[in-house]
């Protein structure tokens, strides 16, 4: 059973290591008990390029709220097929979403901060915590200068919401580093980054950015900075 005593252990063993080995030294250490969230993003591409280098039967889900870019479904089935991964696809409740959307509308993160949490909750936050059933450590994505309430990440992070370790192997690339490394080896991507979309989520919530803007001003763009995150990653 891990224990949040451990993290900064963890956290100083594999600070500044290249994010290959942190990823090896988990799948290896905490094999069967960790899992890759991917929301198909680039940095989330990188990182299943370099899973799949090391286990191609590796815990890898992504968390599809039913709302989700075509372009992100193909993305998911063809990078499966490219390195020869499972995907397991994480649905949320039917009948919970059924119930939200008929009582508070169909589009209803539009209608106030309260509503879009609801959305989040039942669309993502409910079925990551069933994802997380039986783990001990999830991967993640996150950048340290993707956003202004991500500039606290750690390499290696206690989750206390969720009660296991977080591993955030990229939190020290940039954005050019992570472009790089796609076009380097050949890496799918989602079609819509060549379309002004630095960072991409559920269509109604994801709009594309004008030049000069935050990479992430697209997402929640009606609500102030400080509060654009969906709850997967708390401040
Ligand atoms: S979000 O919280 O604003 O949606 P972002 O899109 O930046 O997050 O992604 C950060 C990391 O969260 C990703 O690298 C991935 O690990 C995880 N993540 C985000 N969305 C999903 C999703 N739909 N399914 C699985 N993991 C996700
Ligand atoms: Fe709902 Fe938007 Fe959150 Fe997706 S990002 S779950 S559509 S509020």
């Amino acid at each position: 059973m891990i224990k949040k005593e451990n993290v900064s252990h963890i956290n100083g063993l594999l600070a500044g290591k290249p994010a290959e080995e942190v990823l090896n030294w988990f799948l290896n250490e905490f094999e069967g008990k960790v899992a890759f969230s991917t929301s198909l993003g680039a940095e989330d591409q990188v990182i299943t390029r370099m899973i799949s280098d090391i286990d191609r039967s590796a815990h890898i889900f992504t968390l599809d709220t039913g709302r989700l870019f075509p372009e992100t479904y193909d993305l998911i089935d063809l990078t499966a097929k490219k390195y020869g991964l499972k995907i397991k696809i994480m649905f949320p409740d039917a009948a919970r979403v059924e119930s939200m959307v008929n009582t508070k509308g169909i589009n209803l993160f539009y209608d106030s901060i309260e509503n879009r949490k609801l959305c989040c909750h039942i669309r993502k936050i409910e079925p990551l915590k069933r994802a997380f059933e039986g783990l001990d450590a999830w991967i993640c994505g996150l950048r340290r200068d993707q956003s202004v309430t991500r500039k606290e990440v750690q390499l290696v992070e206690w989750d206390d919401t969720n009660g296991l370790i977080k591993v955030n192997p990229l939190i020290d690339w940039t954005e050019a580093q992570v472009w790089d490394y796609i076009r380097g080896n050949h890496i799918p991507y989602n079609q819509l980054h060549d379309k002004d979309y630095p960072s991409i989520g559920c269509q109604p919530c994801t709009r594309s950015i004008l030049p000069g803007e935050d990479i992430r001003a697209g997402r929640w763009w009606w609500e102030n900075p400080e509060s654009r995150e969906c709850g997967l990653h708390k401040k």
